[in-house]
């Protein structure tokens, strides 16, 4: 994978990065907001044997967060459950290189599918999924509120995606 600078690193999340993430979440109108728990659990080992395996990515520039990912595995599907870029290193392929290590590593958890539901509104994340090559599969109509918007639902073959 190619990263949009030489300085930017992709990796798993630590306990130390979660302060960060909490607030570039938290000022990120567009990602979904957690309870601070609901991080701390995911980096937390999936117990032995468990069907479901969750990750959070960061990227981080010159010690700096500048974007980070969660997804989710259960057998052979993901789910690209929420990613944001700090707005001031927007369009410089930040998104591109996490939502790349996301597909990655699910594909090694054992996913042939990635799936995720974007509001229909978010034209710059549609845009984004569509350069990576999500197709859009469906459609729920109003199941976002405040403001209310419908979901679009898209998705992607891991294996068709191999090449990116
Ligand atoms: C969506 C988001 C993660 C993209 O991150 P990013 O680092 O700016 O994206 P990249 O620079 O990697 O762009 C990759 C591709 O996405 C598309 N894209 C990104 N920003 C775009 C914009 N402002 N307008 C149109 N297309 C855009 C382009 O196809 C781009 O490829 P290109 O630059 O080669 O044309 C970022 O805008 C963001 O954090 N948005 C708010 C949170 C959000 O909406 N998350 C999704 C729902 S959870």
């Amino acid at each position: 994978m190619d990263l949009p600078s030489k300085s930017l690193e992709i990796r798993r999340a630590t306990t130390d990065d979660l302060a960060e993430v909490l607030r570039l979440e938290r000022s990120v109108p567009e990602a979904p907001h957690w309870d601070a728990s609901v991080y701390r659990d995911i980096l937390l080992q999936e117990p032995a044997g468990s069907t479901l395996q969750r990750a959070l990515f960061v990227a981080v520039d010159h010690g700096q967060l500048a974007g980070f990912a969660v997804a989710t595995v259960v057998a052979d599907q993901a789910e690209l459950e929420s990613i944001a870029v700090d707005p001031q290193r927007r369009r410089l392929g930040v998104g591109r290189a996490l939502s790349e290590s996301v597909m990655a590593w699910a594909r090694e958890a054992g996913a042939r599918q990635i799936l995720l539901e974007v509001r229909s509104a978010n034209a710059v994340a549609r845009a984004l999924y569509g350069r990576l090559g999500f197709q859009e599969t469906g459609l729920r109509r109003g199941y976002y509120s405040d403001p209310s918007d419908d979901a679009v639902l898209m998705s992607v073959s891991l294996s068709a995606a191999a090449d990116l």
